[in-house]
């Protein structure tokens, strides 16, 4: 009789036989097209969360007002200078201000997360 690793011997009583570098490839797929998807709705979350939605639109495109910024589709490490100045008062010019005070509590990690999400927009 032929010797069949536990794995392999698992996987055949589902009834179809896959070899463990193939399980593994197809998993390997599956997590590179899902998790990315997981993370960027989470990412959605946070920015409503963070209260940036509530200015610049659920998705970064369509601000409140017309003298507000559309964030979505800028470079990644602009939006994430301009996060970090804003909320650190390094940059307070034009209506800045307004923003800041809803922003002063938001990690660098966050703000990282938040900019990455933008900027694939
Ligand atoms: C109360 C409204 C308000 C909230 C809440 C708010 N913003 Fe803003 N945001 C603004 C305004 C207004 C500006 C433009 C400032 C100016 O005129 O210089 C701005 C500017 C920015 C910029 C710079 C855009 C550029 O082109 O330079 C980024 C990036 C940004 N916001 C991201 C965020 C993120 C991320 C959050 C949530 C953590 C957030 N904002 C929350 C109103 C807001």
């Amino acid at each position: 009789m032929i010797e069949t690793s536990a794995s392999t011997k698992g996987v055949r009583q589902m009834g179809r036989p896959v070899n463990g570098a193939g399980a593994l490839a197809l998993t390997y797929i599956a997590a590179m097209v899902l998790l990315p998807a997981i993370a960027f709705a989470d990412t959605g979350a946070l920015f409503r969360e963070k209260g940036c939605a509530a200015c610049h639109g659920a998705d970064g495109s369509h601000p409140v007002s017309p003298d507000y910024p559309v964030i979505a589709g800028q470079n990644q490490a602009y939006l994430l200078r301009q996060m970090k100045d804003i909320r650190d008062g390094v940059r307070s010019n034009g209506l800045s201000t307004v923003m800041r005070a809803t922003v002063t509590g938001v990690s660098d990690e966050d703000f990282g997360r938040i900019a990455e999400w933008l900027a694939q927009k």
